[in-house]
């Protein structure tokens, strides 16, 4: 390991230049993989727009049933033909999602905490790769808690799954925890991100932070960003535009959609915003003319 003493400062992060190893394949640091892989994140991300509206409803593998997400049979369908991605459990999918519903699925494979404990960052490999390969995900979603109680042993989980999507060709998404009692800065986000991308992952999700842009800058797979938690719809949209301008490949959003006062709606104008550049004023409008909010 580096010795530490005397660490310079990261701070070349060039974020005019667009990502050199490119050629030939549209989702970032994807270049060189084999075409099993692509195809899944050709599922995750559009091919026009390069980028993806992922719907999270894995909130129940740790907090139970949850606001806006009680009737997932309901919610999905509706919701089903203005995100590109399905972010969830084996039971929440199998269960209540009609496979000729279904979109690409990001299929979350860790669990073991519930919203009961204080620390939340222990978490095993839950699913076994047979049964992502049954199911078609498109990617194994794994919690990743960097500088946590958790830190090895979601290294070890997070390996093993990309270790198993390397063998079928399943991508893996990291995703970038934050506890109560961890940091939420650009310095924090920049190591986690990094780490789990250079673990292997193909996709990064994470969170909004000062200098965004330098995070998404130095990560060489994309980052899609959590929604977080529940914000007006208009602070909401604003987030989903900030983050696409800054180097966001997408977003993978929860709460700000389904505990919308219109789903359906917010959904379809974080699309807009995503995938066919409207502002956050223009995707803001767009949502009161359907809702006459
Ligand atoms: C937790 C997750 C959740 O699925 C996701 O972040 C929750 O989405 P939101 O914060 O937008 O409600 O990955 O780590």
């Amino acid at each position: 390991m580096a010795d530490l003493e005397g660490l310079k400062v990261a701070k070349d992060y060039h974020q005019e230049i667009p990502f050199a190893n490119q050629n030939g394949f549209y989702v970032k640091g994807a270049n060189s993989l084999d075409w099993g892989m692509k195809r899944h994140l050709s599922n995750i991300f559009n091919p026009k727009s390069g980028k993806t509206v992922m719907f999270a409803f894995d909130h129940g593998y740790f907090m139970g049933s949850t606001a806006g997400l009680e009737r997932l049979d309901l919610l999905l369908p509706k919701l089903a033909p203005y995100v590109d991605c399905f972010m969830g459990t084996r039971g929440a999918i199998r269960s209540s999602v009609a496979p000729e519903l279904c979109r690409a699925v990001a299929l979350r494979v860790t669990s073991g905490s519930s919203m009961l404990q204080d620390d939340l960052s222990h978490e095993v490999v839950a699913v076994d790769i047979e049964d992502a390969i049954r199911m078609n995900a498109d990617c194994m979603a794994s919690q990743t808690f960097i500088g946590a109680d958790g830190q090895l042993s979601s290294i070890d989980n997070l390996s093993r799954i990309i270790n198993a999507g390397m063998r079928y060709s399943i991508p893996t998404l990291g995703v970038c925890a934050v506890g109560k009692d961890m940091e939420r800065t650009d310095r924090f986000f920049k190591l986690a991100t990094r780490i789990i991308a250079e673990m292997g992952c193909q996709i990064v999700k994470s969170y909004d932070c000062e200098n965004f842009e330098e995070v998404a800058a130095a990560c060489p797979v994309p980052i899609v960003v959590a929604g977080g938690k529940k914000l007006p719809e208009r602070e909401a949209l604003h987030l989903a535009y900030d983050v696409i301008q800054k180097g966001a490949a997408g977003v993978d959003m929860g709460r700000n959609i389904f505990q919308s006062t219109h789903p359906v709606e917010m959904a379809m104008a974080v699309s807009k915003i995503v995938h066919e550049g409207l502002t956050d004023a223009q995707g803001w409008e767009f949502f009161q003319d359907l809702t006459h909010a």
